[in-house]
């Protein structure tokens, strides 16, 4: 093989691989935060202080745009680069199922996260004034939990599809 030639499908190779880390990386950081969000909001939420409760929330509403925010943007992008690198088009079941659960997660994630500001918001007001968490904070809180069910359901469907990589 000529050294052009084997220069180029070695450049081919590093580059799928670095996609692919970068890719894989990304789904560990939306599921990762995802769960340990969940947790630890629940885990505040038990406790029913309206100061843990704020400062809880306000940790996560940061973590959301720090971690989840960076990799939902960089995900479609290293996912479009892998889908030209293997040769595989868009149109593919898998991917487009994948699309279209990606839109549903993220028409979920969207209101979570002005949820979590709001619950932010009335827990320190509570902790501030001295008063339980408001009956607001409660009905939010059931809300943030019935659109986080679906939402993160949608990231585990994807996660299988990109894995199983179905055809039908
Ligand atoms: C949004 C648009 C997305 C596109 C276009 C896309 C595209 C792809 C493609 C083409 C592959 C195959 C790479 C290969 O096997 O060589 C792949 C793999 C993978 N994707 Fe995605 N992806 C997207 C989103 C996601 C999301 C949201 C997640 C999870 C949160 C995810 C998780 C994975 C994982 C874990 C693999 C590795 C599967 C394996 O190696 O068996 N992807 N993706």
């Amino acid at each position: 093989m000529p050294d052009h030639r084997r220069f180029a499908l070695v450049w081919a190779v590093v580059t799928y691989l670095a996609l692919k880390y970068l890719h894989v990386i990304g789904a560990m950081v939306i599921l990762g935060t995802g769960i340990g969000i969940a947790f630890f909001m629940l885990m505040a939420h038990r406790s029913g202080v309206p100061d843990f409760v704020a400062r809880t929330a306000a940790v996560v509403v940061k973590a959301d745009w720090i971690f989840t925010a960076t990799a939902v943007a960089v995900q479609p992008v290293s996912g479009y680069l892998l889908a030209r690198e293997i040769g595989i088009p868009l149109s593919e079941g898998w991917i487009v199922a994948s699309l279209a659960l990606y839109v549903v997660a993220g028409g979920f994630w969207l209101p979570v996260v002005w949820m979590q500001r709001h619950m932010r918001d009335l827990a320190r007001m509570a902790a501030a004034e001295g008063t339980p968490l408001p009956a607001a904070y409660h009905r939010l809180f059931r809300l943030w939990f019935a659109f986080g069910v679906p939402g993160f359901g949608s990231v585990m469907v994807i996660i299988w599809l990109m894995i199983a990589k179905p055809v039908w």
